[in-house]
């Protein structure tokens, strides 16, 4: 099964970058995921291919055009519907092994005017979550990164300027998710994030090594501090216990340093997982 990434972008020279070396490179390289950078200036209709406009009300910034959005997405979600919803991209797909090095603007498979714009992207395809990256959103969390990998794909519509026409939310069923309370100069580093976190999930892509670590974030906690040789580095050691072999011994050490650093660092994630002990452990009773 491989994983469909759309990203509407004014940058498609930005994709796959970083997602195209190491773990995610590889997998993209193997046919699990499968990346298309869409250019949005594309589906603009005027000779000068406008993709923004001034804000309504007046105002700094421009705004992203909701006929030009909702073109572009119309797009990605027929191009999503298209591809077979299983198995490996021909050899020819637009990112696929050997084509890593490419230009990546040579990427995507068609224009506004080979597909014919029109009709609420569905069909097949509407299953394919459409999310736009912005400040505004819903923060991103680990649980909906995880439903995300285990669906057929996404398509990421990344925002520049001032932001979105507002009615492309409703319009065309868009989520708004955002990576932090940052203002990015754009969605492309977010959309980057997001498909990052939901690549090295997907089956075969990382080893039986990630598997302890996602069920220990998603318990609410930070992970417990790492240490390895030297034993002693400018006078700093690593903590005894851990060299005594005591597996048991070391296993509470990490849940209680786990523990401690949550409760320093954290204090939101804190709460919600003391919350959620007390919970669990009345509904036990
Ligand atoms: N675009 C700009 N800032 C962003 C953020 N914090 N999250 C998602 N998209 C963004």
């Amino acid at each position: 099964m491989t994983f469909q990434a759309a990203v509407l972008t004014l940058y498609p020279e930005m994709f796959p970058g970083p997602l195209g070396v190491s773990l995610a490179g590889r997998a993209l390289g193997e046919g699990k995921w499968s990346l298309d950078a869409v250019q949005i200036r594309d589906f603009a209709n005027d000779k000068h291919r406008t993709v923004d406009d001034t804000p309504a009300g007046g105002g700094a910034g421009m705004v992203l055009k909701v006929d030009v959005l909702a073109r572009a997405i119309d797009h990605a979600r027929e191009m999503m519907a298209q591809t077979p919803p299983s198995g490996l991209l021909p050899d020819t797909s637009p990112l696929h092994g050997e084509d890593l090095v490419d230009p990546p603007h040579a990427m995507g498979r068609g224009t506004a005017d080979e597909v014919g714009g029109g009709g609420v992207g569905g069909g097949g395809a509407g299953t394919i979550p459409v999310i736009a990256l912005t400040p505004r959103g819903k923060p991103l969390t680990q649980a909906r990164v995880r439903e995300l990998a285990a669906g057929p794909g996404v398509i990421l519509v990344c925002g520049r300027f001032e932001g979105f026409d507002e009615r492309i939310f409703e319009g065309r069923q868009v989520e708004e998710v955002s990576v932090g309370d940052i203002v990015l100069s754009g969605g492309e580093c977010a959309a980057l994030m997001l498909l990052d976190a939901c690549i090295r999930l997907l089956p075969g892509v990382m080893g039986a090594a990630s598997s302890g670590h996602e069920e220990s974030f998603e318990n609410g906690l930070l992970e417990y501090p790492h240490y390895t040789r030297p034993q002693e580095w400018e006078g700093r050691t690593i903590p005894q216990v851990l060299r005594s072999g005591d597996h048991a011994k070391i296993a509470e050490w990490r849940q209680r340093q786990s523990e401690e650093d949550t409760r320093l660092r954290r204090p939101d994630l804190w709460e919600r997982h003391v919350g959620a002990r007390v919970q669990s452990a009345s509904g036990a009773r």
